[in-house]
């Protein structure tokens, strides 16, 4: 299906959602072995699936993974590093150890996130933004959307050409995310260091992932709008290779 620019596809269930999301970004990747990928990463639930099946996939066809670079788009400010709840941690735990255990030549030199400890985010923001232009770029960037249609920590009012900044997160984001804080809503914090949309847009290829009745809304939004700072993924209508993969809970 497609709507616009977005190729629109339907899972029957997350799992399934997970599955095609996995191989959908291995093949874009082995496609351009062994030149190097830059593959930009979203956390939070959504992705979690995503990442497992990724990894499935690697212990199965053994590939080498020394072409691969991983980069995340978005991080809560301030945070230590090893706070359970950085994504940090989510990214090391769950993907950047597991891809190194396999010996396949993952180097963690190659992995790259907005550092929550930093003293001044905004000097942080920067040498974020040319840390990406150095590497030359996202290949193919990763997206889960909140329900309120922000993408990485965009939250309502971005503007379309925003850049890597500190931004204060909505109180809607920091009640989604609260349940992951053992202190809950108050625990988490209120900023974060997020891509800007004109990043976003930059990366070569996007693929946005939703699953789940909540979410059902906020895709129905979505496919409607045309770009609109009060839904920042709406931008993505700019975009000319956005590929939407959705389950069926998410979808009308
Ligand atoms: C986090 C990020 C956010 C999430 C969004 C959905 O890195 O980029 O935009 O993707 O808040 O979160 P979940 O998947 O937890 O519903």
């Amino acid at each position: 299906m497609s709507f616009n620019n977005f190729s629109l596809i339907v899972a029957p269930n997350y799992h399934d959602l997970s599955k095609k999301a996995a191989n959908f970004v291995y093949s874009k990747w082995q496609k351009k072995y062994p030149k190097k990928f830059v593959l930009g990463l979203a956390t939070g639930r959504t992705q979690v699936g995503f990442r497992q099946e990724f990894i499935k996939l690697v212990k199965l066809k053994r590939p080498r993974l020394a072409n691969l670079y991983l980069t995340n788009l978005d991080e809560y400010w301030p945070l230590k590093k090893n706070h359970p709840n950085s994504y940090f941690q989510e990214m090391k735990q769950n993907f950047w150890d597991p891809l190194k255990k396999l010996n396949l030549g993952f180097s963690e030199k190659h992995t790259f996130i907005p550092n929550c400890q930093a003293k001044n985010p905004y000097q942080e923001a920067e040498r974020f933004e040319k840390l990406l232009k150095k590497n030359g770029g996202i290949d193919l960037q990763v997206l889960g959307i909140g329900i309120e249609g922000h993408i990485g920590f965009n939250e309502k009012g971005s503007a379309k050409n925003s850049r890597t900044r500190l931004i204060v997160l909505d109180e809607s984001t920091r009640e989604a995310n609260k349940n992951q804080f053992s202190g809950g809503k108050e625990e988490v914090p209120a900023h974060a260091i997020t891509l800007g949309i004109a990043n976003i847009l930059e990366a070569r290829e996007v693929l946005l992932l939703a699953n789940g009745k909540k979410k059902k809304a906020i895709i129905k939004k979505l496919i409607k709008a045309g770009p609109d700072k009060n839904l920042p993924a709406s931008f993505l209508k700019l975009h000319k290779k956005v590929t939407v993969m959705i389950d069926k809970e998410a979808y009308q």
